[in-house]
């Protein structure tokens, strides 16, 4: 997700920027008449000429139209092949239908999609997840959206208690709950942008920095709060991670005041097989997670605790077999099972994960090194897999922090540079992502592109 622009870096020639971008936007479009022409049809069947509106963040005079994608690889209609190291957001973290996948989905589309019956392959994910992440008992949803929406829920329900927690700068799918800032009096206010919030969130969330333990003990002193929503280290409002002591304080605060704690592994599954959670040993009560697991075929999920679980299930005041609120038609289909099955079982494995860590680091050094090159004071966090720029020199300890280093100028014009050079990066800030399939060449390329960037800027 996008960042606010705050303070675009007051040393950059915008003149310049704005002549380069446009010579960019002039060679995007004069080799893409394809895109182009579907672009055109689009709009008028399409909200915004496309299936999806924010398909329209990418940088560019009009979206690029695929072809295929293929591992590392997105070809589009025009013929021109990319590095993709925006890998659908998380979403083709496996990368692009790779064979296994490829395969069970094949063979399970052939015997059945949805039938809303559990498969064996239901159960085999349940005990991979649980061995991944620690917690033994699992749902499956269609989105990560969808799991923390459910999460939430159930954290109400056994708490009995109204409101939740975010830290600033979050972003957690479509939740209305989550869609929440600081303001600058210290008062919760709508997120800018946010398109007909149901209520004032006030109401139902609060919200506190990263690194502000003290603001974090004091909103959950009343006891009125049901949980703590958290990403293990944010990555929506570029990667913010958490001071040394974080996780343990977050912990011990939550269990003193009975909250329960729920932590969103949806991207911070790039730092390893368990996600940030296996790697710091961290013990949250609910685990969400969704995009990667599938292999790029819709499905979430969230993992409890037995004791949550016996406190869920032993409320007989809560229908979750039926119009509780909980639940959805297609959740836990038979095509989603397989697919997490052949992706966590053959595709995003511990090795793979650990080739793909490798690959992290010298994504984040090529990086680096292309920026010291340039001399522009920008830094460079790396989460495992991924990996992220940001304009600012020193690393933010929060989210209020690094939404002061969005330049949405910048960004596009360096989003649209790469992507004229054959390499995607997230269209919401300056995020990268390696596959099993990615290679050293595709990571190098990254890093030339951003120097000849910075090049033609300086
Ligand atoms: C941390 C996190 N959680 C949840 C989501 C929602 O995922 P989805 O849109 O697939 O439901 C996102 C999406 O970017 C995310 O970054």
């Amino acid at each position: 997700m996008t960042a606010g622009v705050v303070e675009p870096d007051t040393e950059l020639d915008r003149r310049r920027l704005a002549s380069l971008h446009a010579r960019e936007s002039e060679a995007f479009a004069a080799s893409r008449p394809r895109s182009r022409a579907l672009a055109d049809r689009s709009r008028g069947s399409l909200l915004g000429g496309v299936p999806m509106t924010w398909m329209l963040r990418w940088a560019g005079p009009h979206p690029l139209f695929l072809a295929e994608a293929h591992g590392a690889r997105v070809a589009d209609v025009d013929g021109h092949e990319y590095v993709d190291l925006c890998l659908g957001d998380t979403g083709a973290m496996a990368g692009h239908s790779p064979e296994p996948l490829v395969r069970a989905i094949a063979a399970r589309a052939a015997a059945g999609i949805t039938a809303m019956l559990p498969t064996e392959d239901a159960a085999w994910a349940g005990e991979e997840l649980a061995r991944r992440f620690g917690l033994p008992l699992w749902q499956f949803t269609l989105s990560a959206t969808d799991a923390n929406r459910f999460a939430i829920r159930l954290a109400r329900a056994v708490t009995g208690r109204p409101k939740i927690l975010v830290f600033n700068g979050c972003y957690h799918g479509t939740v209305d709950e989550t869609f929440a800032t600081l303001r600058p009096d210290g008062t919760v206010g709508v997120r800018d942008g946010n398109v007909g919030p149901p209520v004032d969130p006030a109401l139902t969330t609060k919200v506190v920095e990263l690194d502000d333990l003290a603001g974090l003990e004091a909103a959950l002193a009343p006891g009125d709060v049901a949980c703590v929503l958290a990403e293990p280290a944010l990555t929506n409002i570029g990667i913010v991670l958490p001071q040394p002591g974080f996780h343990e304080a977050l912990r011990e605060l939550t269990r003193a005041s009975g909250t329960l704690l729920v932590l969103d592994e949806t991207h911070t599954f790039s730092a390893g097989p368990g996600g940030y959670t296996a790697a710091h040993g961290l013990r949250p009560d609910v685990l969400t997670i969704g995009k990667a697991i599938g292999g790029g075929v819709p499905v979430g999920a969230f993992g409890v605790g037995e004791e949550l679980a016996a406190r869920a299930l032993g409320q007989r005041e809560a229908d979750y077999e039926d119009v509780g609120g909980v639940g959805g038609t297609l959740a836990g289909n038979a095509l989603s099972l397989a697919a997490v099955r052949a992706t966590l079982g053959e595709v995003l494995t511990d090795d793979a994960f650990a080739r793909m860590t490798e690959l992290g680091g010298r994504l984040a050094d090529g990086t680096a090194q292309a920026i010291d090159g340039a001399g522009v004071p920008w830094h460079v966090t790396r989460l495992g897999a991924r990996s992220e720029y940001r304009f600012q020199p020193e690393p933010p300890r929060n989210g209020g922090e690094s939404a002061l280093a969005g330049d949405e100028e910048l960004e596009r014009f360096l989003h649209l540079y790469a992507l004229n050079r054959g390499v995607l990066i997230t269209p919401f800030h300056n995020m990268a992502l390696v596959c099993p399939a990615t290679t050293e060449a595709d990571v190098d390329l990254h890093a030339e592109v951003l120097a000849a960037a910075l090049g033609e800027l300086a």
